[in-house]
């Protein structure tokens, strides 16, 4: 049976435009709330047009310890030029980074997800101290 998992793919986001990068402190006080941002394309910017862009990034925090991750947030992107004109008629497009406010009082993971509607499925993952 195919695997959802192994259906991800990564690589060094300075090189591949599709990889979640992930910006937040490398630690974080205990319990005190912090950003964290995703964003597509820092480095080799990712096409937003109707034809093809990116849909929606997702970040998830695996605590040390803890059997599961929890889900922080989901940014859907949902505009992309198109209109009654056509594709890439309208001007309007949703940027594809978003920032999430968390707290924690465990280190752990921060895991990121994204997809490209061309592309496919596309994840990054960082460490997070707490002090
Ligand atoms: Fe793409």
């Amino acid at each position: 049976m195919e695997n959802l998992g192994e259906l991800f793919q990564t690589a060094d986001w300075k090189a591949e435009k599709h990889v979640p990068v992930i910006e937040a402190a490398e630690t974080v006080g205990k319990g005190e709330m912090f950003n964290v941002t995703l964003s597509i394309g820092k480095e080799v910017a990712h096409p937003n047009t109707t034809v093809h862009h990116i849909r929606w990034v997702g970040l998830y925090f695996h605590a040390a310890g803890e059997k599961f991750p929890v889900e922080i947030g989901t940014a859907q992107f949902t505009a992309h030029g198109e209109s009654a004109e056509g594709a890439d008629k309208s001007t309007i497009y949703t940027h594809h980074g978003a920032t999430f406010t968390m707290k924690t009082d465990k280190p752990g993971t921060l895991l990121a997800s994204s997809y490209c509607n061309i592309h496919g499925l596309w994840r990054n993952a960082k460490s997070l101290n707490v002090k």
